[in-house]
């Protein structure tokens, strides 16, 4: 299966794309990731991206669809789409790729969370450096201050566009550019909706029986 995650920063999108590789065997492919991968590779793309990203707008179209173009052709057995599409172009691009491909897109999932919860997700987050588990600092602690639960590294980090005044632009070009694409799956049959203000166990439960029965 293919599907969407949609939701604002925060709304535990890398979170639940997660479970669902370990559930399902799907592929993850977050755009946020991947431009993050482009920006320490050191290259003047990487640089611009960069500052970009920092400044919480979004990236140029042409630059996401070709990461995601490069990704498709690797093949797979099932993708979740987390942070992308983010722009109406975007949806229209990926629904090519899909086409051309044979692939069908079966859910996108809406996980609604409201801006006073974003703010607190964001500014508790960290992420380890080594196998990218996300945690929080009062819902996801880690079991040892400073150790990675799955690995062990004491690599753990917290992103450069994690702080309020970035996240307040982030959440504007939300609601600008990426909200409408709530309308647009819509009118395709697609969407399905989401608490995503309740727990990680049942937010998982909730996108679970959104989508088909696995074969
Ligand atoms: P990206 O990396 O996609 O960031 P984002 O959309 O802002 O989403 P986040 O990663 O912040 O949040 P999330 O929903 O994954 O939440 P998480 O699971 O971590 O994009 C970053 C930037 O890259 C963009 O601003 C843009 O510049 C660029 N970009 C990326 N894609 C692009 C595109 N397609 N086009 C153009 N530009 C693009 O959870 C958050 C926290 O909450 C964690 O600490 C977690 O532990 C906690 N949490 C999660 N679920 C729960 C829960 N149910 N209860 C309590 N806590 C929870
Ligand atoms: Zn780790």
């Amino acid at each position: 299966i293919n599907i969407i995650l949609l939701g604002p920063p925060g709304a535990g999108k890398g979170t639940q794309a997660r479970r669902l590789v370990d559930d399902r065997g799907l592929v993850q492919l977050s755009t946020g990731d991947m431009l993050r991968a482009a920006r320490s590779s050191g290259t003047e793309m990487g640089r611009r991206v960069a500052e970009v990203m920092d400044r919480g707008e979004l990236v140029t179209d042409e630059i996401v669809i070709g990461l995601i173009r490069e990704k498709l052709s690797e093949g797979g057995n099932g993708f979740i789409f987390d942070g992308f599409p983010r722009t109406l172009a975007q949806a229209d691009a990926l629904g090519a790729l899909l086409d051309e491909t044979g692939m069908v897109l079966d859910a996108v999932v809406e996980m609604q969370v409201d801006d006073q919860a974003l703010v607190r997700r964001i500014t508790g987050r960290y992420t380890c450096g080594n196998c990218g588990e996300v945690y929080h600092d009062d819902t996801k602690p880690t079991a040892r201050p400073g150790v990675c639960d799955v690995c062990g590294s004491t690599d753990l980090r917290r992103r450069a566009d994690d702080n309020e005044d970035s996240l307040k632009t982030r959440l504007l070009e939300y609601y600008k550019k990426t909200s409408p694409l709530i309308g647009y799956y819509h009118a395709k049959g697609k969407l399905k909706v989401v608490d995503g203000l309740a727990d990680m166990d049942q937010v998982a439960g909730q996108i679970a029986a959104a989508l088909p029965m696995p074969q």
